[in-house]
């Protein structure tokens, strides 16, 4: 048994401790959010937090996450207010086909949550998630709105 906190709540899951930390989000807690992209941990698609950094949930076997402290793209809008980013996304039409946006949503968040204020490098330096529709003008200017949001905030 694996003891672990997702969006903050104590779970207990029975799976053999190989098994990657997405398969028991998507299927066994029923966190759907998550996506499966290549399973290789290049597309992102998957990313998590992991203890508030962010991570490719298809790598991570279930063994590396005992006891530690794991966020989905279903926390992420406290109180059914969207965060600042999810804001940002829709205020700056990001998504096309979506699929690799909860991914691209994680990793941003921990960026900014590192960094408020991210240059471009640090944009591209950080967010290699690959989006298939090619949204990356939006990403990036929906990152420095986020960033600007926080500041007047
Ligand atoms: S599905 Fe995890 S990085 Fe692509
Ligand atoms: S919005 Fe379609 S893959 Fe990124």
């Amino acid at each position: 048994m694996a003891h672990l906190t997702v969006n903050g709540v104590a779970r207990e899951v029975d799976a053999d401790p190989a098994t990657p930390l997405l398969w028991v989000l998507r299927e066994q807690l029923g966190l759907t959010g998550t996506k499966y992209g290549c399973g290789i941990a290049l597309c992102g698609a998957c990313t998590v937090h992991l203890d508030g950094a962010a991570v490719r949930s298809c790598s991570l076997p279930l063994a590396a996450v005992e006891g530690r402290r794991v966020t989905t793209i279903e926390a992420l809008a406290a109180g059914g207010r969207l965060s600042p980013v999810q804001q940002a996304w829709l205020d700056h039409e990001v998504p096309q086909c979506g699929y690799c946006q909860s991914g691209m949503i994680m990793a941003v968040t921990a960026l900014l949550a590192e960094k408020p204020q991210p240059s471009d490098a640090d944009i591209d330096a950080a967010i290699t998630n690959i989006c298939r529709c090619g949204t990356y003008q939006q990403v990036r200017e929906a990152v420095h709105a986020a960033a600007a949001a926080a500041v007047k905030a």
